[in-house]
């Protein structure tokens, strides 16, 4: 499988790190992996002047997003937090298609969005593996959506498969694995798929400490060899230091942003390297106000009621 590979002056993968991923098979090296093409001055996806109001059944509509301004870069990884209710996975569905914006424009490549596309990927904390098929159909059934030829779809299964390091699974089903493993046959199916935008949605947030840290070094390890662009929602701050390139903080209700934090440490991260947690300390002191906000306003209207 050759992938557009990427980063230039990136650490290479230290043998620190390969000891604590127990699976792993190979090393990364960050940075013998070829400069991602870049189209100068494009960037892959463009969020601009954009809101979103919902109807609700009480009357007035609630302002989910208020003027949000965004540009990633191809092949970055970012990361958005912010308090719970800020618009976080509203954010996603919008560059994803599901939605659409109230006004502004959300821009691929240029090109405004104008509904879902095989562009771009949605990953849920929620899965949506399909318990009657085997992790192998699963991973192929969304290539058979997007018109994949059998032969192609094999060859893909076989080698996503391989990526997240579950290939003698493949004729399991899947309340045969562990949380960590369904996750993994998620990203494999949607990787197979060779979206541009991935858009992750918490999708670590209700596994185990170990487990999460394993898929934080295999996403991070896939990331780097795809040179895929990454959007990943989290509400955990020394989650988003351990992964993102940069970080997107939203305030409460309606969602702005309220800061982007560049993260220049060097790669590999660990959740528990100080570096991370001086920095996750400097973007929860942020975040902190916001969630206080969110207190007042939620307390406030019940003791209003
Ligand atoms: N389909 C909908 N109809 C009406 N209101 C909605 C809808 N979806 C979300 N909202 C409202 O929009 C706001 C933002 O919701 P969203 O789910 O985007 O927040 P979030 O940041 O992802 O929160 P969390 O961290 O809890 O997942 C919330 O106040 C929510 O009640
Ligand atoms: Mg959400």
């Amino acid at each position: 499988m050759t992938y557009p590979l990427r980063k230039p002056g990136q650490a290479t993968l230290s043998d620190h790190r390969a000891a604590h991923r127990p699976f792993a098979s190979h090393k990364v090296d960050f940075a013998a992996a070829a400069v991602l093409e870049r189209s100068p001055g494009i960037p892959k996806l463009s969020v601009r002047d954009v809101s979103l109001s919902y109807a609700t059944n009480s009357g007035p509509r609630l302002t989910a997003l208020k003027n949000i301004n965004l540009q990633v870069q191809p092949g970055e990884f970012l990361c958005v937090v912010g308090p719970s209710g800020c618009g976080k996975s509203t954010l996603l569905h919008l560059i994803a298609g599901l939605h659409q914006q109230t006004s502004g424009e959300v821009l691929v490549d240029n090109a405004p969005v104008q509904g879902p596309g095989t562009d771009r990927i949605l990953i849920f904390q929620e899965l949506g593996l399909f318990p009657w098929l085997t992790v192998a159909q699963n991973v192929e059934f969304g290539m058979r959506m997007k018109g994949v030829s059998k032969s192609d779809r094999q060859a893909r299964v076989r080698d996503y498969l391989r990526l997240v390091h579950l290939q003698q699974f493949s004729d399991s089903y899947t309340h045969q694995l562990s949380g960590g493993m369904r996750q993994r046959v998620a990203l494999a199916r949607a990787l197979a798929t060779e979206p541009d935008v991935l858009l992750m949605d918490e999708p670590f947030a209700a596994l185990d400490a170990q487990t999460r840290d394993m898929l934080h070094d295999e996403l991070e390890r896939i990331w780097a060899e795809t040179g895929r662009t990454i959007i990943f929602v989290t509400h955990n701050v020394r989650e988003a230091v351990r992964l993102g390139d940069r970080i997107v903080l939203l305030t409460f209700r309606p969602g702005q942003v309220k800061r982007e934090y560049e993260v220049d440490l060097q790669r590999p991260r660990h959740l528990e390297d100080v570096r991370v947690a001086g920095k996750a300390r400097e973007i929860l002191d942020d975040l902190r106000e916001e969630i206080n906000k969110s207190l007042e306003e939620e307390y406030g209207l019940e003791a209003n009621a």
